[in-house]
């Protein structure tokens, strides 16, 4: 049966996506299980939506955020094919329009992200995380100058650069591939 690395392959892309490397960094760092409720934003191609559900899934919840009615189709289309449509609500919204409450965890992948966090801050459980996602580090830094004003702990921004190599008579690390995606911006509220 194919799990959730083998569906991605077969989901459809619009947006840039957040990849399982990144992806695992978010779920490892803010310790999601099953159960957690979280809201995604912008859903783009549902890639991090999907990735979460996954961790969180039977009783957790998903709820994502997509304002562009094409991209919300494209999440919606790998929602389904990923067999997730009971964990996930897509959204075809403005983030800044989302309702939901005690959240255990928030991420925003979308431009002005920073101007969500303090919506962000009061939408949080006790202990619930924030993640800020974006290849460019000047919105890293209005994005931790602003959780650091709305009151979030524990704030901190990592890179996950992975290096794969060629194992064999000659062992080296592969001298092409993807090296930076994205800077990601964690804050707690405490
Ligand atoms: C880089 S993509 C997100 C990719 C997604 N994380 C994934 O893994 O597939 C950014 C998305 O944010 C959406 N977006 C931008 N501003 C938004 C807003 N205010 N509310 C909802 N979606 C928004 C864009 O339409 C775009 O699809």
């Amino acid at each position: 049966m194919d799990n959730i690395i083998d569906l991605l392959k077969k989901c459809r892309r619009g947006p840039q996506i957040i990849t399982p490397k990144d992806a695992g960094v978010i779920i490892t760092e803010t310790g999601l299980n099953s159960g957690k409720r979280c809201l995604d934003a912008g859903g783009g191609s549902g890639f991090l939506t999907l990735m979460l559900a996954n961790v969180v899934a039977p009783k957790g919840r998903v709820y994502s955020y997509e304002k562009n009615p094409n991209f919300a189709e494209i999440v919606k289309h790998n929602v389904k094919l990923c067999g997730l449509e009971k964990i996930v609500t897509v959204k075809n919204r403005d983030a800044e329009e989302f309702s939901e409450k005690n959240l255990d965890l928030i991420t925003l992948d979308m431009k002005g992200a920073e101007n969500l966090i303090g919506k962000c801050h009061k939408a949080l459980k006790n202990k619930g995380f924030l993640c800020v996602y974006s290849p460019h580090i000047e919105q890293q830094n209005a994005a931790s100058k602003r959780m650091k004003k709305e009151g979030f702990s524990q704030i901190k921004t990592v890179e996950n650069i992975q290096r794969e190599w060629l194992v064999g008579t000659h062992t080296h690390p592969i001298p092409s591939g993807v090296m930076h995606t994205g800077f990601l911006t964690f804050g707690r509220k405490i």
